[in-house]
């Protein structure tokens, strides 16, 4: 991992580097406080991405010519710096996916379906995206397993510490759990998880998509057996992502999805499949995502993910602080942000969450409005929707200014 930077961010000079910054919405400045749902791209990841298709537009594995042999050495490039992002032990343990949804996916198909038994228990939570909520519960109907639900603080700020290790049964098989949830930027104490996983027998699978892109995250410090995680976050293109895998794990699962590149020998009635990671990588797969993630993995690591994360959390502070001078507002997810990131989801008295995003739509704040994905959660909430305002290294105190802006207008219009 690149040395740890905490000095602060120089936002400034770093919005220089995303295009989409100087763009105007309804013809005011743009205060984008969306990169919960995607983050924007800088320049070196558009032009890394230009250039595969410009320069080297080729398959890899396959070619034998010159600028194919540099397409592959660039899309194995990435896969060790995407590897090395996250302190993975070696580059095979990190599989290329469509990102995060799939990833979770191929955990339910080759780890799930093959190895649980009825009566096994997959332990979750209602702090998750549908992604690893749907998927463990098809993986249950399939195999006769359980799902269960890590008990939540009253206030649903975050799990319960206290029913943390009763939440496991002798028959806990998997855990699959956020690293950051989507919609209140709590993180769950995933070290701690991953011990009473492990103690007994159980593996743990972390949901990354929240959390990878916005701080530094070490696998083996952690000691989690599967971390699901996309580029569109950080800074990446769409259409690629990562599972990491401990490779004991990876190498005991069956294939995901079967065709070229995933195979050793092919006869008539049976196959053999590749060694790791391209046993699991069927097809041919995102060259130029793949080559835009690397250039992505360079960027925050350039900045600093410690810089990235103290600068959230300093956005964070800032929105909260104005939030408590005001009685209009309900923020879901408490008020203590040393266990969050940066995301805001709120109420705006008893506006609806739409209605909010369409005015700060009309004043040039992008937001999310609706269950983000999340309706269980929701309904711990007790509510249809929020809207959600969330942070990146480009976010400066000036978007959050506007979105409070925007909100004195709704209450104009609405109270
Ligand atoms: N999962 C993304 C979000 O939370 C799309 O907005």
């Amino acid at each position: 991992m690149s040395p740890a930077r905490t000095l602060p961010l120089d936002v400034s000079k770093l919005r220089t580097e995303f295009p989409v910054l100087s763009r105007a919405m309804r013809g005011k400045r743009l205060a984008y406080l969306d990169s919960g749902a995607t983050s924007l791209k800088p320049r070196s990841v558009l032009e890394a991405e230009r250039a595969y298709y410009e320069q080297l537009s080729s398959n890899i594995h396959r070619g034998v010519y010159e600028f194919s042999e540099r397409a592959t050495i660039l899309y194995d490039e990435a896969r060790t710096k995407a590897a090395g992002l996250i302190n993975a032990a070696a580059a095979r343990e990190v599989i290329f996916t469509r990102g995060t949804t799939e990833s979770i996916n191929l955990v339910g198909y080759s780890w799930g379906r093959k190895f649980l038994k009825p009566g096994d228990e997959i332990l979750t939570s209602e702090f998750e995206h549908h992604s690893n909520i749907v998927v463990w519960q098809e993986v249950a109907k399939a195999t006769g397993a359980v799902l269960r639900f890590f008990p939540l603080l009253p206030h649903a700020e975050g799990l319960d510490p206290e029913q943390l290790e009763t939440a496991f049964s002798e028959r806990t098989r998997i855990v699959a759990i956020t690293g950051m949830s989507n919609v209140t930027g709590y993180k769950p104490p995933l070290r701690r998880i991953a011990e009473l996983a492990h103690e007994r027998g159980a593996v743990v699978l972390v949901d990354g998509a929240q959390m990878a892109c916005h701080e530094p995250v070490d696998v083996q410090a952690l000691d989690i057996d599967f971390l699901a995680f996309s580029a569109h976050k950080m800074c990446g293109p769409t259409g690629i992502g990562v599972l990491y895998g401990r490779e004991s794990l990876l190498e005991a699962m069956d294939p995901f999805l079967y065709g070229g590149d995933m195979i050793e020998r092919v006869w008539k009635d049976r196959s053999t499949y590749a060694q790791l990671p391209e046993k699991f990588e069927a097809g041919t797969p995102h060259i130029a995502g793949a080559i835009g993630f690397g250039a992505a993995c360079d960027f925050v690591q350039g900045v600093g993910l410690e810089a990235i994360a103290a600068h959230e959390r300093e956005l964070l502070d800032y929105c909260l602080a104005r939030t408590r001078a005001r009685d209009d507002i309900t923020v879901y997810g408490g008020i203590n942000t040393d266990d969050r990131g940066g995301i805001f989801s709120f109420n705006f008295a008893d506006v609806h969450a739409h209605d909010v995003g369409m005015i700060l739509d009309s004043h040039g704040v992008a937001v999310r409005a609706g269950f983000h994905c999340a309706q269980p959660l929701m309904r711990v909430f007790g509510v249809a929707g929020t809207t959600r305002a969330s942070f990146y290294m480009y976010t400066d105190r000036s978007d959050i200014d506007a979105l409070f802006d925007g909100l004195d207008a709704v209450r104009k219009i609405f109270l």
